[in-house]
């Protein structure tokens, strides 16, 4: 199994062309075959009904504040989007600050939205190092005791698990350069040792069986040597859950794209997906965005680096029937994490629209990339 060195993406296009000739293709089998003519949309159908007509979802990221009735957002994300993630209210944290009661506020409004506008809804997420709330972390590191997680995934699931298709049981498990075996030394391995992500994969089983479970990770879309290595321990991580028996269905490739280390690895994404759908695992690129390099540049130019770099790395994950969704992180620049978060970019406009709830290339480009009509600029 190698996530590098293999036959290249390039490669098998060029053999596929070829064959195209002698074995016809099924019709609507792949989410986007960029073979098959594309659909005549008008320019204004949803991101969702382009997607739909490949049997795929477009999503994104919200914030409970973004849907509130009739504003610019909440239509947009009714427009656009046939699945919802929250990008805050389901983390532990949020959900369970202090420990004494759970706050289900954002998280229901999200959900019902979701509901009334016919969208689904990805499970985001039951364990994540980063939102582990304080009095939690202390009662694992102290007790050990493996059901101060279990209660936690029983109390969010019980709630959710009829609406939720998709759960990222565990957000970002590894971490490069430390361990051998890839693992990122988080408060969970700490108190339960690696054994704590077959567990949650248990658990939730146990609570929502019908539902599909994903690890969702980052650091896999570029050609360095510590993303080659993301990409090799995430394949074993799952090969050896396979192995055991452990009920993973999916891996989320979160796709925060960054036009600062160059091009998207396209052989390195292919040989990733090729291998995790080899698996039988289903694929979902959950997070797009694109962290800009340079803004010092005209706008037009800028929109058209995004918008080009979301298009190479849709067109190599898109020819692959397991990936059957798409969302980005946030629809508006207005909100997005990579203004605001702590590796942020003043102005990023690295998101499907502008602050102002206006459509950016990347936003055609997905649509192109989803075989639906798009502009070019
Ligand atoms: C981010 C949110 O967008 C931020 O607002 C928050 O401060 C931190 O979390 N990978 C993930 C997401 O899986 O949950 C993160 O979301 C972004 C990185």
């Amino acid at each position: 199994m190698r996530a590098n060195g293999h036959a290249t993406w390039t490669r098998r296009r060029f053999l596929r062309a070829s064959l195209s000739s002698l074995v016809a293709a099924p019709l609507v089998s792949r989410c986007a075959d960029m073979e098959s003519p594309a659909p005549l949309l008008p320019m204004n159908e949803g991101l969702r009904r382009v997607a739909e007509t490949r049997s795929c979802k477009f999503g994104a990221a919200v914030q409970a504040g973004q849907l509130l009735a009739k504003s610019a957002s909440a239509r947009r994300f009714a427009l656009e989007c046939s699945s919802l993630t929250p990008e805050l209210a389901m983390k532990w944290e949020r959900l369970a600050p202090t420990g004494n009661a759970y706050d289900f506020g954002d998280m229901d409004r999200i959900a019902q939205f979701a509901r009334e506008n016919g969208m689904a809804l990805r499970g985001h997420t039951l364990l994540w190092h980063r939102s582990v709330p304080r009095w939690a972390r202390s009662l694992m590191l102290r007790t050990r005791q493996w059901h101060h997680v279990r209660d936690h995934i029983e109390v969010v699931m019980s709630r959710y698990g009829a609406q939720v298709a998709q759960w990222d049981v565990v957000n970002e498990p590894l971490e490069i350069g430390g361990r051998p075996d890839g693992l990122r030394q988080n408060v969970f391995l700490e108190a339960y040792g690696p054994q704590y992500i077959d567990w949650a994969f248990w658990a939730a089983h146990d609570y929502a069986p019908q539902a599909d479970r994903f690890i969702n990770e980052y650091g896999l879309e570029y050609d360095t040597a510590e993303e080659g290595r993301r990409r090799i321990a995430l394949l074993k991580l799952v090969e050896g859950m396979r192995s055991r028996g452990v009920p993973v269905t999916g891996v989320g490739l979160q796709a925060h794209l960054d036009l600062r280390k160059g091009k998207v690895y396209r052989d390195g994404i292919y040989g990733l997906v090729r291998d995790l759908s080899g698996m039988g695992l289903k694929v979902a690129v959950t997070e797009l965005d694109v962290h800009e390099a340079d803004t010092s540049l005209s706008h037009a130019e800028r929109d058209k680096r995004v918008a080009d770099e979301t298009a190479r790395y849709l067109d190599v994950v898109l020819d692959f029937p397991a990936v059957r969704s798409v969302s980005t992180w946030g629809l508006s620049d207005q909100t997005s994490w990579l203004r605001y978060g702590e590796d942020s970019l003043q102005g990023n406009r690295g998101l499907p629209y502008d602050e102002r709830w206006n459509p950016k290339p990347m936003r055609w480009a997905i649509s192109r990339a989803f075989g639906g009509a798009g502009r070019t600029t």
